[in-house]
């Protein structure tokens, strides 16, 4: 399985699947469930929910719906939790996590991040969960109970303490306007949908982040000007992984027009102390296009909005041109030549795994 490819946490599904039958009286693991009228009911709140999210950006998560519970419990939160857990293997890459004793999770909904983070963190971690629906606040102490011990509710952010990780894991697009109080916590790791309107959100947000002390420590690998923000109208930047889904996902899925093999994301690990200086490093941004003669991917190392490029009368016979996953970390290559916006190779371009740590 590619280091790209995540499956959910049997630990997560069996307390997910627990729930859902207690509250909806669906069993997401019976032998018939592929057919049943429960996979239907759920395809159906998980459009729904789709729907919303797509009509009514910067609107709060509908919670006191059932269909905004089902479709959440039974969908949302996975590919949340997932989304989360890659930026926190970004994280790991450069122990941007080292040293965090508190963690912030606002609009925590049912507690996808608190979760991802849960498994990487210290058990000594604190967390405070900011959730302004009592519904979802309700259902994340159900799946979760255990928890409580290491964390409290509140409904306004108090000022964090010391070595504080604020988390806005598909939260912060709910606000009407960028909120001055995060910029009191040490370290934030925001993740928002890959809209290009959320995701050039995003990138303003990281300009206003630079401007005010904040140093990135991912995706980017500089803290110059982003150039998808600079040099495009159109472009965000956005990550994307697998998702390997358990066969009741499926079954719910071949009831939707949406498919989600493959989880994207925006997002952001940002700090007040600089990342360790990174070398040689640059970042894949784009997917792979086929052009006439040349294939392409955009790159970023810096200000520039670049693209690898492969020409395809310059590769040896019976080769095909390399495709690099979207998110990849490279090696800059040694050897290439520079054609205006294009950085033409020839060699193959190595890739960072993504459970490697960052060169230093
Ligand atoms: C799309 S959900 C994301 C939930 C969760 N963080 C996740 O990743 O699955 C956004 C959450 O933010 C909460 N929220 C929005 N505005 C809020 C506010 N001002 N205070 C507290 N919670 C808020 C909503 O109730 C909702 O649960």
């Amino acid at each position: 399985m590619s280091d790209r490819t995540f499956e959910i946490l049997p630990e997560l599904e069996s307390k997910i699947a627990e729930i859902i039958k207690q509250k909806f009286a669906i069993d997401i693991f019976a032998e018939n469930f592929a057919n049943s009228s429960g996979a239907r009911k759920m395809a159906q709140a998980v459009l729904k929910l789709s729907d919303f999210f797509i009509s009514a950006e910067a609107q709060p998560t509908p919670w006191e719906e059932p269909w905004c519970q089902l479709a959440y419990l039974s969908y949302y939160m996975i590919l949340n939790e997932i989304r989360c857990r890659a930026v926190l293997q970004e994280a790991e890459r450069t122990n941007y996590l080292s040293g965090v004793e508190q963690v912030t999770d606002f609009g925590a909904g049912l507690g996808a991040a608190t979760y991802s983070l849960s498994k990487v963190l210290p058990s000594s971690t604190q967390y405070v969960h900011i959730e302004k629906a009592l519904t979802a606040q309700t259902l994340h102490k159900n799946i979760f109970p255990a928890d409580a011990k290491n964390s409290r509710w509140t409904d306004l952010p108090g000022v964090p303490a010391k070595n504080s990780l604020g988390v806005f894991s598909f939260s912060l697009n709910e606000l009407s306007a960028f909120p001055e109080w995060i910029l009191q916590f040490d370290r934030l790791m925001i993740i928002e949908p890959a809209t290009s309107q959320q995701g050039r959100v995003l990138m303003e947000n990281r300009k206003k982040l630079i401007e005010r002390g904040f140093h990135i420590w991912a995706p980017c690998t500089h803290q110059e000007a982003c150039p998808l923000l600079e040099k495009s109208k159109n472009d965000w930047c956005h990550d994307r992984v697998f998702f390997q889904q358990p066969e009741w996902f499926q079954a719910i899925e071949n009831h939707l027009p949406i498919k989600n093999q493959t989880l994207t994301f925006s997002y952001l690990l940002a700090a007040k102390t600089p990342p360790p200086a990174l070398k040689g490093m640059a970042r894949i941004t784009g997917d792979f296009l086929d052009e006439k003669g040349k294939s392409r991917q955009l790159v970023c190392r810096n200000s520039e909005r670049e693209f690898l490029a492969w020409m395809h009368k310059n590769l040896p016979k019976k080769t095909e041109p390399q495709r690099i996953p979207r998110g990849a970390m490279i090696y800059w290559p040694s050897e290439f030549e520079q054609k205006s916006n294009e950085i033409r190779v020839t060699k193959e371009i190595s890739i960072l795994a993504l459970d490697k740590k960052n060169p230093s």
